[in-house]
């Protein structure tokens, strides 16, 4: 299938990030930290323990210079949704009930690739090229399926890719809340068509509460502040940019391998400011971004800053603190972080910088001037009584001992890997299969397994597993060079990948260095784990509840669960896996 040279170069450069001349705002016409960070308030609820939550659009103003904006938020009606949308609070063990309503209404603003695996709600059937220039398609119908990521809930109520809506339909979601307080948060999950729902807004915090077992002296309050952070490219006219030509568009008309933005938005504001008192705050950090990974450090104008003490991670409380000067999060992942602004004077500020080479970790060094900047933090005079109260040793006891789960029974290996097109990558795959390929991960309920994989792309992937929290057990490194060559060997025609294309093969003879444990502030539950290139990374699977015992619901119901790469484009292209819990 031959494209034209160009065109495939075009779809190069688009694939990084660029988009169409003439159209895309310049970011450096948005002054930065002008508008103050927004902070999401509680999701109303309608009722004892019941929610009415549906998808509507909205219109935003995202920056002081910028017009409105078209996007979609999550709300009580359309009058009350907003982007991001507002925080769903829970208490550990109390369950709630959401209605869930598609109150959207085509056709999507964005460009839907009709030939990967999709939602296809209209039923036109997935499209297959080759493609010529000038195909055009839109979804008139859009599909919605609300995730909430990182909880333990039933597969009828996981937001599960193929248990999509229509618009002016809802569905009853059940959660039953039994995991210790975390940081979760919900999103679109439609197949296919996730990077696109997600990119127009549709995503929240939901966060479990336990007062009785939290540690206590933690930063609350006004003191403590979700801080989500989002990339997007916005047009002259203020509007959501997403490329729409991809490395392939012969096969794949619109797809990107990576959606990476070149402005930088916390909370649904552009490039925002904070004022901050000299005293602790506890920020709920989460990358809520397509492809973008960010490596963060707080800098004034010397160069120096505070350092983050993380306090939680995906699934919830470390056993102790961890400080460091750089924060790492890829797509998906939260860290739950304590600032000390406590010892700066009122009158400094601090940009929180971005160092993160996209893609992570070897792709360009970014822009210091647009994307090297998130938001500005400015230290005001204190009101009221200082902030004395040292942070706990211990915050979860329960990890004194890591990994803290069991033996595993069960081992497997397996791989990441990329094909190649004509002009770049075609599709990522976990393990060569594809998404309609039958269920090879069947976990069985009540055993531990030890999960190996190997990623021989050059990408960090955030590999998320539903259902479950994971943990890291290590990362080794492997030669790359040797391996990959025996793996293509193994492996020599995977154009279209199927299950019987793909030869696995054992990395062991091929494993140099050291097995490294996990960093400090990743030894604890995760949902989301990154995958480096060039390293095997081993993690312990419990098919249970965090905290043991069984699942307050039936784990093998249909429509069971997924794992997949969290950079969205990925996952909507085939590095998606079913996942079920057999008993
Ligand atoms: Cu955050 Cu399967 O999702
Ligand atoms: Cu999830
Ligand atoms: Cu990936």
């Amino acid at each position: 299938m031959l494209i034209p040279t160009s065109w495939g170069e075009i779809g190069r450069a688009l694939a990084q990030g660029a988009i169409p001349p003439g159209v895309a705002l310049n970011p450096m016409s948005l002054i930065k930290f002008i508008d103050p960070l927004p902070i999401p308030g509680p999701m109303p609820s309608a009722g004892a323990n019941i929610y009415n939550i549906g998808a509507y659009p909205v219109r935003q103003q995202l920056h002081s210079q910028l017009p409105m904006t078209n996007l979609w938020g999550y709300g009580t009606s359309a009058a009350t949704a907003s982007y991001p949308a507002a925080t769903i609070e829970v208490l550990k063990g109390t369950a709630i009930t959401i209605n869930w309503t598609n109150g959207l209404s085509g056709p999507h603003p964005l460009p839907v690739d009709p030939s990967l695996h999709w939602a296809d709600p209209d039923g036109e059937g997935m499209m297959m090229g080759p493609f010529q220039p000038g195909f055009t398609y839109t979804s008139r119908t859009i599909p919605l399926s609300t995730h909430v990521h990182g909880g333990e809930q039933e597969p009828q109520s996981d937001g599960h890719p193929d248990d999509w809506i229509l618009p002016g339909e809802t569905i009853t979601y059940h959660y039953t809340n039994q995991q210790p307080p975390a940081t979760l948060w919900y999103h679109d999950h439609a197949l296919g068509i996730t990077r696109l729902n997600v990119y127009m807004g549709l995503a929240g915090y939901y966060i479990v509460r336990d007062p009785g077992s939290e540690p206590a002296g933690l930063p609350s309050g006004p003191f403590e502040i979700p801080l989500v952070i989002q990339d997007r490219i916005f047009s002259t006219d203020g509007q959501l940019l997403f490329p729409a030509l991809g490395p392939n568009p012969d096969m794949h008309p619109f797809w990107v391998p990576e959606f990476f933005g070149d402005t930088i938005l916390v909370n649904g504001k552009v490039w925002p400011y904070l004022e901050v008192q000299p005293r602790k705050y506890r920020f709920r950090m989460l990358n809520g971004s397509n492809g973008r990974f960010y490596e963060m450090q707080f800098q004034n104008r010397g160069g120096s800053g505070p350092s983050f003490t993380q306090i939680g991670t995906d699934g919830g409380y470390l056993y102790a603190p961890a400080t460091f000067q750089r924060l790492v999060l890829a797509p998906g992942e939260r860290a739950d972080v304590v600032v000390d602004f406590s010892l700066y004077r009122p009158g400094t500020r601090f940009i929180l910088r971005n160092s993160a080479r996209t893609p992570f970790p070897r792709g360009g060094t970014i822009d210091p001037n647009t994307l090297g900047q998130i938001m500005e933090f400015r230290v005001v005079p204190r009101v009221g009584a200082p902030d004395n109260t040292p942070l706990p040793n211990v915050l979860n006891p329960s990890l004194a001992t890591f990994p803290s789960v069991g033996i595993p029974s069960v081992t497997r290996t397996m791989t990441l890997f990329e094909v190649m097109g004509m002009g770049g990558p075609l599709a990522s795959l976990l393990n060569g299969t594809m998404w309609d390929a039958p269920v090879s991960e069947e976990v069985r309920e009540g055993t531990t397994e030890l999960w190996e994989v190997i990623n021989i792309t050059a990408d960090t992937h955030p590999i998320h597993l539903h259902l479950m929290q994971v943990q890291i057990v290590n990362r080794q490194r492997f030669k790359e060079k040797e391996f990959t060559a025996a793996f293509d060997a193994a492996n020599p025609i995977v154009p279209i990948p199927h299950d019987s294309a793909y030869v696995p093969v054992p990395v062991a003879p091929y494993l140099q260095g050291p097995a490294l444990p996990p960093a400090s502030n990743e030894r604890g539950w995760k949902d989301t784990v990154r995958m480096n290139p060039g390293e095997v990374t081993r993690i312990l699977v419990r098919v249970a509840p965090i905290e043991g015992g069984e699942y307050p619901f039936d784990a093998t119901a249909a429509p069971g669960y997924v794992w997949h790469c969290h950079m969205l484009e990925h996952e909507d292209n085939e590095m998606m896996r079913p996942l079920r819990v057999i008993p």
